[in-house]
């Protein structure tokens, strides 16, 4: 980190500065926004990368917040341009959002570095957007701040608190169940998402939002405050004073992301009870820095980590409890003997500072270190023969008594098999049955698309039955819930051990034991090998095409394998 001193330092200077062709052309283009010379020319200038959109209602106040941002930008002696970006939407993006999130990373990136930048303002929130804006922040390394868009209110039914997702499903299974009318039905729907904001369940929204804050790319507590709260304007504004602060301190990604912030996202990760998207994000996060993040790192900081935040889908409440309750910071207070404190953040103090004052208001909701709702985290990770390179359950949204569990599989093929005889009376399961779908993964989905949470086949439910043990290359939605063991890699598309699965074959899940085996002899798997056909690839042409040759398995992260690392750039030539 070395302080810039002079105006003429700044990167943007190289477009506005010099007295040539060119410079012309970038200030009398500025001039005709409106704007003087002195307005833009050897001040920071400060990118505010806004995923709103009119599609994506989590982001629906960001183009507002963007205003509060550049009046910080303004105060601080800065020049703040707002710059649209690729906003995905976990709601309505098919086959599956996280197949952009590569895309919007890309976008991130090659905007920072082709336009006059001297700094980034990065507002997203929805799942992907947050590793996404991160990702390319990374790469660019210029000076940035995430501004999370925040959770939701919580949702309300005739009194009772609605969580985003996890009570859809939850719902949904009863009216499946014949519990539920359709008026009811559509009392819900009109209750569970009443606010902007990201879903406001410990979903893969808030989870990645918290681990920007660990990782030190936002602003103390910023990742707590719900979208509505009048405290949300004020840290955007103090976003843009920040971040002219930050372009002078030249303080960049590179400088806030060592190891340690790593270590603290994963510890973070496991006392949140955190989606297991957040394993895949910060993997390919790692690998921008450079950094190697194995899965078993995962596992070794779950063993030492409690989960300590009482939210759905792991637990009773909802992020805004989460917000009155005290926040991360005040969880991360109460963890502190588990973290870095030295590692240090885009505020310039440490992660110790940062915390050091926080209290929890709430132990209902964020629990003590002597009651805690697990002892150990709330990921695990698995290995076996099912599994070579590693899978991941949910500990802390699974059933204990499915921990350990043996039984026979019903194979589905794909989503498109699963969803045609999950529910017909003539389908070969029992409770004990282990549920098993292929090709859904980031080639054979394509995307990973979040399936993963297979629905429980109708002819059970009136046995009482509301959780088995299912089992995919597919991701699951932070909001889900139940015994799901996911991101199965390699994954059965390529020819992963998933796609030599056979109806009627043992599976074995210990998730204290940290295995997923797949119980025929090795004699058989290798006959079964022998026999498999690799699909024929689907995409020709596009950004499909690209993303099928490229993109990485699960356990690597999911980006793509020329995006990864830290290989400069050349910045671009100004002729
Ligand atoms: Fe955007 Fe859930 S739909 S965070």
């Amino acid at each position: 980190m070395s302080k810039k001193s002079s105006p003429e330092e700044l990167r943007s200077f190289r477009w506005f500065g010099p007295d040539t062709m060119r410079g012309f052309s970038h200030r009398s283009r500025m001039k005709q926004f409106g704007f003087r010379q002195e307005d833009f020319t050897g001040k920071p200038v400060i990118a505010i990368i806004n995923t709103w959109s009119e599609i994506n209602p989590c982001h629906a106040h960001l183009r507002e917040r963007a205003e509060f941002v550049k009046r910080g930008v303004w105060q601080a002696g800065g020049f703040p341009v707002e710059i649209p970006a690729f906003s995905i939407t976990e709601t309505y993006m098919k086959p599956s959002p996280m197949l952009y999130r590569n895309l919007l990373a890309m976008d991130t990136e090659e905007s920072l570095r082709s336009l006059p930048v001297d700094g980034a303002v990065l507002m997203g929130g929805c799942d992907k957007t947050t590793p996404g804006l991160l990702m390319g922040a990374i790469s660019m390394d210029l000076p940035a701040i995430y501004l999370p868009a925040g959770p939701m209110l919580r949702g309300n039914w005739n009194g009772q608190p609605l969580g985003s997702g996890t009570d859809l499903w939850k719902f949904w299974t009863e009216r499946c169940a014949g519990n539920i009318t359709r008026e009811e039905w559509l009392e819900i729907e009109n209750g569970i998402a009443r606010s902007p904001g990201f879903c406001m369940t410990m979903g893969t929204a808030s989870t990645m939002s918290a681990l920007a804050e660990a990782l030190g790319m936002t602003l103390p507590g910023a990742s707590s405050i719900p979208a509505p709260d009048a405290n949300h304007p004020r840290m955007s504004m103090d976003c843009g004073r920040r971040i002219v602060e930050m372009v002078w301190e030249d303080l960049k990604p590179s400088d806030v992301l060592g190891m340690a912030a790593f270590e603290n996202a994963i510890a973070v990760d496991m006392a949140i009870g955190g989606s297991t998207n957040a394993l895949i994000h910060l993997v390919a996060l790692a690998k921008r820095r450079g950094l190697p993040l194995e899965l078993s790192r995962f596992d070794e900081i779950s063993k030492r980590v409690p989960v300590l935040a009482d939210i759905r889908p792991s637990g009773r409440f909802l992020m805004e409890d989460f917000f009155y309750a005290g926040g991360l910071r005040a969880l991360m207070n109460e963890m502190r003997d588990l973290l870095h404190l030295d590692a240090v953040t885009v505020n310039g103090r440490t992660v110790g500072e940062n915390i050091a004052s926080a209290r929890i208001h709430n132990p209902e909701v964020i629990r003590r270190r002597e009651s805690p709702i697990a002892a150990e985290g709330g990921t695990v990770v698995l290995y076996g023969s099912l599994a070579p390179c590693g899978a991941v359950i949910k500990t802390s949204a699974a059933s204990e008594k499915l921990m350990r569990h043996t039984g026979p599989a019903v194979v589905f093929r794909d989503y498109n098999d699963m969803d045609a005889r999950i529910h017909r009376d003539d389908l070969d399961v029992t409770p004990d049955s282990v549920l098993v779908l292929q090709n859904a993964g980031p080639l054979g989905g394509p995307g990973m698309p979040e399936w993963g949470m297979l629905p429980i086949p109708k002819k059970l439910l009136p046995l009482g039955v509301r959780d088995m043990v299912r089992i995919s290359d597919a991701r699951m939605s932070g909001t889900s819930y139940g015994t799901c063991v996911l991101h199965v890699s390699p994954e059965s598309y390529i020819g992963g051990p998933l796609a030599l699965v056979e109806n009627g074959d043992m599976i074995s899940l210990d998730a204290h034991d940290h295995r997923l085996d797949l119980l025929i002899s090795g004699e058989e798997m290798a006959r079964r090998r022998a026999a498999w056909k690799k699909p024929e690839n689907r995409y020709a042409r596009g950004y499909m095409a690209l993303y099928a040759e490229r993109v990485t398995q699960a356990h690597e992260g999911c980006d793509f394998d020329f995006l990864d690392g830290t290989t400069p750039v050349p910045e671009p030539e100004i002729h």
